[in-house]
């Protein structure tokens, strides 16, 4: 059996239509929905998932702005940055690009993003309606993964859904929303003790370790949908998965490529957030 390939590009255009329609609305009674980012240094991989960002705001209508800051700004001038965002009411969404580099700490700076403005989702308070099951603007990769999953009529209730990765941005907040559709969650991580007597159990396998490859034909079941988190920059330039798609899609029902997969996802549900930020402030 050859796999259905989830062809997250049109998705993504679909998904970014829909939420054009409510951008629209929002114009019509004068309100701009506006996303900022900020991105510390010149991570190659950060500036192109920026401009990607940016380019997607264009496409909706938003309004969109960058704050580059050198890779030697302080912790204090990029909280300053962030509280100066707060109070901006052109703003209505503020992503901090990750990662930022190691003097700098991640979590303080996340935790200065007024909540109302966080549509990376990534706040204490963003995370901890997750748990509880009342989420606000969910973390952008994984409500990607749940809206690919939904688009392609793909059931989650009463599934094994196997998450490999347990970061804050992917790992953990995905299978706390599958576990809100009635999933059975496993987590493993790329350390777990023979990942493939895990693997082998899953209905619906999420891959997000950073490692490309990790996951081959021998470690899925028959049918099972698999969904590729990973983007890993190999050493020929090329661009690969965590998962062996060329031997796994021979075997799985459902397979995400890379790119083209879960990526273009991660940014519609970015423009998403936006919108309902704006929607939100503006009810
Ligand atoms: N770096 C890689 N993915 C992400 C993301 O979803 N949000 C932020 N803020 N940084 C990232």
């Amino acid at each position: 059996m050859s796999a259905k390939i989830i062809d997250g590009v049109a998705i993504a255009k679909a998904v970014r239509e829909e939420w054009k329609h409510r951008a629209d609305k929002l114009k019509v009674r004068g309100i701009l929905p506006g996303l900022a980012v900020v991105i510390v240094g010149d991570n190659p991989a950060s500036s192109m998932y920026v401009r990607n960002k940016i380019k997607a705001c264009h496409e909706v209508g938003l309004h969109s702005e960058v704050h580059d800051m050198p890779e030697d700004v302080t912790e204090e001038m990029v909280l300053r940055q962030v509280e100066e965002l707060n109070s901006n009411p052109k703003i209505h969404g503020i992503l901090v690009q990750l990662p930022l580099p190691k003097h700098i700490d991640a979590n303080k700076i996340i935790e200065a993003i007024s909540v109302e403005k966080d549509v990376d989702g990534l706040h204490l308070y963003n995370l901890g309606a997750l748990v509880t099951g009342n989420q606000v603007f969910p973390p952008c990769t994984p409500y990607g993964v749940m809206c690919l999953l939904e688009h392609m009529n793909i059931p989650v209730e009463g599934q094994h859904a196997i998450v490999v990765g347990r970061s804050n941005i992917v790992g953990k907040p995905m299978a706390l929303m599958l576990l809100q559709k009635n999933a059975t969650v496993s987590i493993c991580t790329s350390k777990t003790r023979d990942l493939k007597q895990h693997t082998l159990q899953a209905d619906i396998l999420i891959v997000a370790a950073g490692k490309p490859k990790l996951i081959t034909a021998n470690m899925i079941k028959d049918g099972a949908v698999v969904i590729d988190v990973g983007i890993n920059r190999l050493d020929d330039g090329s661009l690969a998965g965590d998962v062996d798609f060329q031997g796994v899609k021979e075997k799985a029902g459902y397979i995400t490529p890379v790119p083209g997969g879960v990526g273009p996802m991660t940014i519609a549900m970015l423009v998403a957030n936006t919108i309902s930020a704006a929607e939100r402030i503006s009810r």
